[in-house]
Parts: C-alpha cells; structure tokens; sequence
C-alpha cells in the first residue's frame, strides 16, 4: 500500500500556527502532500512521525555524505558537548580542522570559518570586492550561491524577462531587496566559454570576481562544459579578478580534493558548506594566502559570535577523518552506485514509457523528466532546462516514488552518501518499480 502521511499533515496544520508558513526553510514547503515530518534516521534510511521508512537520497541536502546519524560523530559530538558548547573563542579543535583542510584542498592555504555557505558566500565577495578595488561579481544564471540578497541574483529568471542570449538580465527572484544590489552583478549563461569572455570583456577592468558552482547542482545537474574552468583561471588571471568556486555541494563529496581537482582546476577562493560539517551548521572559506590579505590585514572584516562553534568543529573533524580514512576509494565508490541507480531508473523509466533522463556525475545527479516533444540529449544550461524539463509531471513521479519509500529532493536532485551500499540502491529500484508503475497509469498532463 502506498505510504499515507496523516501524522505530519496534523503536524504541519499545528506548525502553521506558530511558525511563518510552517517552515523554517522556503523550499522546504515545495514538498507534496504536505512537508513531512522525521522521527530518526540511520545510515541511508529514514523514519517520519507515521511511521514510513524511506531510502534517503535526499539525506539532508547533500549534508549527510556519511548518512543518518553516524555513531561516531554522534559520540564525537557529545564529548564536546560535555566539555562546552560555546566559547566564542579559541580552542585547539579549530586549528586541527583547518590543518586537516589544508592537506585534503591544494588551493586551500588558509580557511576561516562560519555557520552557513550563505554567510561564506558574502565575506568572499567582500573579500574580493576589497582586493580588487572593484564593485562587479559574474555569476551564472541558475547558479545558486545561499539566500541573501548577492547570493541569488540571476538564481531563477523566467523566460519572459531573462533578456536575450548574449545580455542575460540581473533579476532576483525575491522582494523586499534593494534593487541596488543587482548593479552590482553580471550574469552570463553557464557552459559557454565564448560568451563568458564576452560578458567579461564588455565590463573589463570592473570585475571582482567569478562565482560559480563547479557542477550547477542548483538547477539540474550540469558538469562544466571542456574548457569553461581552464577559460574562467584564464580570464581571471588575465584581468585580475578572483576565481572563486562554490563547492557546498561538491566539496569533499568528489573526494577530499574537492571538484576542484576532479575537474583539475586551482581556485583563489573556495566556499565549503554542507558535507564538510555532516549535517551541523558549520561552513568554511577557503583559499589562497594572497586572497587573505585583506582579513590578515583587517581591513576586511569577517565576524560571527558562533564561528568556529566547538560542537560543529567536532563534528567536522570526524567527517574529515572518516573522508582521510576511506582514501582513493571515494569518491569512486559512490560514483558508480550513483551510476548503477541513473542506470537502473533508466531501464525502468524506458519500461513505463516514462520520458526520464538521469544526469550527472553519480555522486549527485538530476532526473530530467522531457518534457512532450524536446529533444533528447544532456542538458547544459539554465535556459536549456527551463525549455525541456516538465517540473509538474516530475512532482507527480517524485510523490508516487516518496509513497513507495523512496527519497529523492523536489526539485529533482538525488545524493548518494558513504551509508549507501549496493543492497540500498538495488531495494530502491525495486521500490521504483513500483512507483513508476503507478505514475505511467496515474499522470495527466494538465489539459
Ligand atoms: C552551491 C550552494 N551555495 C551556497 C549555498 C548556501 O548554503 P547554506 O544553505 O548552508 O547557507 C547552497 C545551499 O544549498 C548551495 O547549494
């Protein structure tokens, strides 16, 4: 029988009346029926407050490389919390993650570290606003850099108004920011090293930096197209503006070297989030002494009362202990269950007459559900995907998977972690089948 999710309906009608929308995260509410609620997890699974057990590939958006509540960082995490949960200050701890960071990251000279990727993000903008001199940031369009105001520029323009192939316009998906922060931005498509260079010589001698996520997870999963990594390291050092590569997603799930060195490129700045603290709030920034500076000096400021907070450093030792410990086996191993899974939902997409495309590197992947009449092929840009990807037929396959105990985010993104193992991904498929079934007979596109 498929799953029914009547405790967490109940939940979330209570919720409503104390928290704004009933959630504490906006995306959180895209979750149909209703957003669910979790009792405790273990390793790839989890358990919600009706009692349903899913196969994660959600597993915290991507945070939890190591899966559901590891016991070693669990107990790591409470000898910590024994001996104090803040000091707002120094501790030993600190300078053992970061001397763990430094070896596992080449480009990663120094570190400085706070509580979100968001808040990264922005002390790396100001950071290259402040040794260039300059005002403009690139980023891509579909690229997401967290929730401020900066960070999400160019994240989600519709079609209407996203200007044309060579003049992407700023435009921010949220109101109540100050319009002002869009000049403050070019936006250029992903994937195409020849625009870029024209982006990026149309505002020469104005650029800071470049932004971009190694793999855009944020909107389908889309590799960097040959070539854009060593055209971005060209360009910036060619006109002086900072490379800075937003691995919070990527970062140690490609392995302790980061996409960074999967894709064999060496960043000025790196913003690392999600599996560097295993699902605590802990996030870093990374990079190369020279883009310092301006903090060493202090004419830069970075603060926060909880950076470097001992419960998330404690946490984050173990997690990079656990990723030193696994060596050259990660991230191959996750890498071919992920692409056993793409593999497997393929077969049985193809079966149902399902128009389902998986793509990514394994590790992390999106399923692309064409959309009647678009072409085949892997999708490379923003724009690309808007026009191919059916969002409302993939939410209807995304429901049907979660009744039969399958996992995957809303948006379409599925994570492997280390807690995955080959038995997990084959009990998932079946699991699929199933579903799959049911949406086949069940889909109606609206009329
Ligand atoms: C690429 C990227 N950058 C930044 C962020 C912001 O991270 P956080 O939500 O931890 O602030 C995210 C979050 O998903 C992300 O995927």
């Amino acid at each position: 029988m498929p799953y029914t999710f009547c405790k967490s309906q109940q939940l979330y009608d209570r919720a409503c009346k104390s928290i704004a929308a009933g959630v504490n995260s906006g995306i959180r509410k895209m979750e149909q029926p209703v957003p669910l609620y979790f009792d405790h997890g273990d390793g790839p699974r989890l358990w919600d407050v009706d009692g349903n057990e899913y196969i994660d590939f959600q597993i915290g958006q991507g945070a939890l490389l190591y899966g559901h509540a590891p016991r070693g960082m669990a107990d790591a995490i409470a000898e910590q919390a024994r001996k104090g949960t803040h000091w707002a200050a120094q501790s030993e701890l600190e300078i053992e993650v970061a001397e763990r960071l430094q070896k596992m990251i080449p480009s990663a000279e120094l570190v400085r570290f706070s509580n979100s990727a968001t808040e990264v993000v922005l002390s790396a903008f100001r950071l290259a606003r402040g040794h260039t001199g300059r005002k403009l940031i690139l980023k891509f369009e579909g690229h997401y850099h967290g929730w401020a105001d900066e960070g999400l520029v160019g994240f989600a323009p519709p079609p209407d108004k996203w200007g044309t192939e060579e003049k992407p316009t700023r435009l921010h998906p949220s109101q109540g920011v100050i319009p002002e922060v869009l000049d403050q931005f070019v936006v250029a498509r992903w994937n195409d090293p020849a625009h870029l260079r024209q982006r990026i010589d149309e505002f020469k001698g104005q650029i800071a930096a470049i932004i971009f996520e190694p793999v855009l997870c944020n909107t389908g999963c889309m590799e960097p197209a040959p070539g854009l990594m060593q055209t971005i390291r060209e360009l910036c050092d060619r006109d002086g503006m900072l490379m800075i590569s937003d691995e919070t997603i990527t970062g140690i799930r490609f392995g302790a070297g980061c996409a960074q060195k999967h894709y064999g490129y060496s960043p000025d700045l790196t913003i690392l989030g999600k599996a560097i603290g295993g699902g605590l709030p802990f996030a870093a920034l990374a990079g190369k002494k020279f883009a310092f500076e301006k903090i060493i000096n202090g004419s830069v400021i970075h603060a926060g009362t909880l950076n470097g907070n001992p419960l998330c450093l404690a946490a984050s030792k173990w997690c990079l202990d656990y990723v030193i410990a696994k060596g050259e086996s990660h991230p191959g191993e996750i890498i071919a269950l992920g692409n056993q899974l793409m593999t497997g939902l393929r077969k049985l997409a193809d079966r149902n007459k399902i128009p389902l495309r998986p793509q990514g590197p394994g590790l992390v992947f999106h399923c692309v559900m064409l959309k009647p009449g678009a072409t085949e092929g892997i999708v490379t840009s923003y724009r690309d995907y808007v026009k191919r990807h059916d969002a409302p037929r993939w939410a209807h396959l995304r429901l049907c998977l979660l009744q039969e105990g399958v996992r995957a985010i809303e948006r379409g993104l599925w994570f492997i972690s280390m807690a995955h193992e080959e038995k997990d991904i084959l009990e998932a498929l079946q699991r699929t089948e199933k579903a799959f079934a049911r949406h086949a007979v069940e889909w109606k596109p609206a009329a």
